[in-house]
């Protein structure tokens, strides 16, 4: 299900093109994300407070609810991050040591280090040159009689192709957990992700509320599964293993008896966290809408100019549009992106690198013995990232101003 238009949202598109003018002259840094917070969130938040309910509790079970019923998933299982809704997959999934879970390097530190929680071992494939997500191509070599799951990762928000390794999972039975941090909301083929209706695709579905993400709750994250079983299990687990409502012990309709099926972790979201959520669903579509129309406005201006590759858009998904990964093309410039990122920063504008490949890190290198050239598509395109700010509380100025300064380093340092 495709989240309905609000009728409120107007047409916030940008439409003048860019032009030359005077030198960029900020009179305050523009970091590289903000979340999208005003009075809305503090008053759902209060609110929650004044309750004197301020753990899990009716906040967090009404956002489980809105949210399933948002994307489309049968569960939703609130949690205090992405990381511990990965955590819990493969736990509910019951990995083990002897296992192996292939993603890809091109990712954050959490999507590989729940699978070494188990003792198991993550199994790299390169990605995709075009969007930065795994390569399905190269995906049947690495599988072996110990792997148990696939864990794709929707980079800056766009789809990785689910059908090409959701028929490859399902020919060798093996999990597939999606690792969506960045894909709210996003589709695939017209289908949220998040929305399990067609088992085959995948497992779990894996939401991160992180402070910079598309909707934040500081610190958050959504398992999402159509699978009675898997939710039961990762509710169970997230809240140290306590069989049934464990959240309810100190209300009316609790009891104080519980019981201790499995050691679990402490990984419940708390209703302050919740209601904080709640408010930013209500707006997730009008900040999506924003961050489309600054997307659509940097692609504009940037995809006339030699020096830049912009990032590619698949026709027939919904990129959430999380981050906006431009890319240089180095040889027609004299500065390298190091140099790139602190001229602009040196015009007030913050950026980042999404991401250092996981094969690059001191801990992946040493224990698995990674070179660079292990995962060529992967170290070659991370050299020349750049992640421009892409935020719904940015102003058309500060839009105007990431422009102007990525076209003012060009100039400078472009080849003749
Ligand atoms: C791709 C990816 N996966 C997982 C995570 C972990 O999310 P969280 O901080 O909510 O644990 C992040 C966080 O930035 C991420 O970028």
């Amino acid at each position: 299900m495709i989240a309905v238009t609000h009728p409120d949202v107007r047409d916030i598109r940008l439409s003048s093109p860019y032009k030359k003018q005077k030198p960029l002259k900020r009179s305050e840094f523009l970091p590289f994300a903000l979340p999208d917070t005003d009075e809305t969130e503090i008053e759902a938040v209060s609110a929650t407070i004044r309750s004197g309910w301020i753990t899990t509790g009716p906040r967090t079970r009404q956002f489980e609810h809105e949210f399933a019923q948002y994307v489309g998933a049968k569960h939703a299982i609130a949690v205090n991050s992405c990381t511990a809704a990965l955590h819990l997959s493969l736990e509910a999934i019951g990995l083990s040591s002897a296992d192996e879970v292939i993603t890809t390097p091109y990712t954050f530190a959490a999507t590989t280090e729940v699978i070494r929680y188990f003792g198991a071992k993550p199994v790299l494939v390169d990605i995709c040159p075009h969007d930065f997500n795994l390569n399905p191509a190269l995906l049947e070599a690495a599988i072996t009689p110990r792997t148990r799951a696939i864990i794709p990762v929707h980079i800056a928000g766009l789809a990785a192709k689910l059908d090409e390794i959701a028929a490859i999972a399902a020919r060798h039975g093996l999990y597939v957990i999606e690792d969506a941090a960045h894909a709210f909301p996003a589709t695939y083929q017209g289908r949220m992700i998040g929305n399990l209706a067609d088992q085959a695709r995948a497992a779990f579905v894996c939401f991160s509320f992180y402070a910079t993400k598309t909707l934040s709750t500081g610190e958050g994250g959504m398992i999402c599964t159509n699978d009675d079983h898997f939710a039961e299990r990762c509710r169970i687990m997230a809240l140290h293993g306590i069989s049934k409502d464990a959240w309810k012990r100190y209300t009316a309709e609790g009891s104080w008896y519980y019981e201790i099926v499995a050691p679990g972790y402490k990984y419940n979201m708390t209703d302050i966290a919740a209601s904080m959520g709640l408010a930013q669903l209500g707006k997730a579509e009008k900040m999506w809408r924003r961050r489309c129309a600054i997307a659509e406005r940097y692609t504009q201006a940037f995809q006339v100019v030699d020096e830049l590759q912009t990032p590619y858009d698949q026709p027939d998904s919904q990129h959430a549009w999380h981050l906006y990964m431009v890319r240089l093309h180095q040889e027609r410039l004299s500065i390298d992106r190091a140099q790139f990122i602190e001229k602009l920063k040196q015009l007030k504008i913050g950026t980042s690198v999404h991401f250092i490949p996981l094969h690059l890190h001191p801990y992946y290198k040493q224990t698995f013995g990674y070179q660079p050239a292990d995962f060529p598509v992967a170290y070659r395109e991370y050299q020349r990232e750049i992640s421009l700010p892409i935020y719904s509380k940015m102003s058309d100025e500060d839009v105007e101003d990431v422009i102007q300064g990525v076209y003012e380093v060009i100039e400078q340092c472009k080849k003749a």
